[in-house]
């Protein structure tokens, strides 16, 4: 019945498609864009190639709906993507699902931005990535195109994986069950922070949106940690630590990881000691120095509570980086 089932939704199924948007003033980004699409379409992948120079964007809006996934590449010109690419991320995310695979790259000069605006505007928005952003300084050589369609054929297979479990997933039943207990799990989201101790004079940083203010007077709040990943004799009560509040829109959260310290990231970012010398990452959007009251032991993450001492706005302007999830098996 399975297999029977599987072949009748396999019949009369569209290839699948990639949507392939990039802006190029000096060609660089477009030879990243056409090894891509050469990667592709040797995986047998559909393409659609849209120079965001010329597209029109009601047809930008329907070609990307209809696509199973979509690729979008920038150069970093003036410390920005051009408005071209500006105007076609503001579409995707307000129009394209949260589900579709995606896929980031961009030739660039020195810092590349750009790459950082589309990998953070995306992730942010939770989209799943097909492969790790690619980033090519001025023009690409043959090493960089062939690291390309090396992207492009994951990306294919990862498309390729997701179509196989969409299709296998709704003949289980006890694993609906369970997707849907995750499904409904995976809508309690929270705050991306990064929570920062110190000990011994080495900083680590956990990424955690597993925190919630717990108390008003005195203020309070309460973490739940990976405990495989947070060394618990951090935590044991008197000790300090910062809540680091991230903004949206910034690339603090590459260097860190929810499921295993970083104590290399300080090398990478700039900081300030907070009163009770754990880092304050500058780049976030606010920060809390906490002592910690109480270390639990709560299924497989240790919960903190932790007492706020004080705290400080560090962008006023800013949006603080919201997680949203697909699954509550997943952070
Ligand atoms: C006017 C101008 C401004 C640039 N500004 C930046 C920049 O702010 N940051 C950066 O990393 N590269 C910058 N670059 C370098 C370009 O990103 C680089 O040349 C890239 O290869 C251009 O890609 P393209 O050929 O696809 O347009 C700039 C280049 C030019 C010509």
């Amino acid at each position: 019945m399975q297999d029977y089932r599987q072949w009748c939704q396999h019949q009369g199924q569209q290839p699948l498609r990639v949507a392939l948007l990039y802006a190029s003033a000096y060609g660089n980004t477009a030879r990243l864009a056409d090894a891509i699409a050469q990667g592709l379409t040797a995986a047998q992948i559909a393409v659609e190639a849209i120079n965001c120079e010329q597209a029109d964007p009601n047809t930008l809006i329907d070609i990307l709906n209809q696509c199973d996934g979509f690729i979008i590449g920038s150069p970093t010109l003036g410390g920005h993507a051009p408005v071209q690419i500006q105007t076609a991320l503001g579409l995707v995310l307000a129009n394209v699902p949260k589900t579709k695979l995606v896929g980031v790259f961009g030739s660039y000069g020195w810092s590349g931005e750009a790459i950082d605006e589309l990998e953070g505007k995306l992730q942010d928005a939770n989209y799943p990535f097909g492969f790790e952003p690619l980033r090519v300084r001025f023009s690409p050589d043959d090493t960089a195109l062939e690291v390309c369609t090396e992207a492009a054929a994951q990306f294919a297979q990862r498309l390729r994986k997701r179509q196989k479990q969409q299709v296998a997933r709704p003949a289980i039943a006890d694993q609906a069950h369970s997707d849907r207990t995750a499904l409904a799990l995976g809508r309690i989201i929270g705050s991306l922070c990064v929570v920062t101790t110190q000990a011994n004079g080495i900083h680590a940083g956990l990424l955690t949106a597993w925190v919630t203010q717990a108390s008003f007077s005195p203020p309070g709040l309460m973490l739940a940690l990976p405990r495989d990943a947070a060394d618990a004799s951090r935590f044991l009560p008197g000790n300090g630590f910062v809540l680091n509040i991230l903004q949206e829109g910034r690339t603090v959260r590459r260097h860190f990881s929810a499921q295993r310290c970083s104590t290399t990231a300080f090398d990478h970012l700039p900081f300030e000691l907070a009163t009770n010398t754990c880092a304050i990452l500058t780049d976030a959007l606010a920060y809390v120095e906490c002592t910690v009251v109480e270390q639990s032991s709560v299924g497989d993450h240790l919960l903190i509570y932790g007492a706020v001492q004080q705290g400080n706005l560090l962008a006023p302007s800013g949006m603080p980086a919201v997680k949203h999830r697909q699954s509550g098996h997943r952070y």
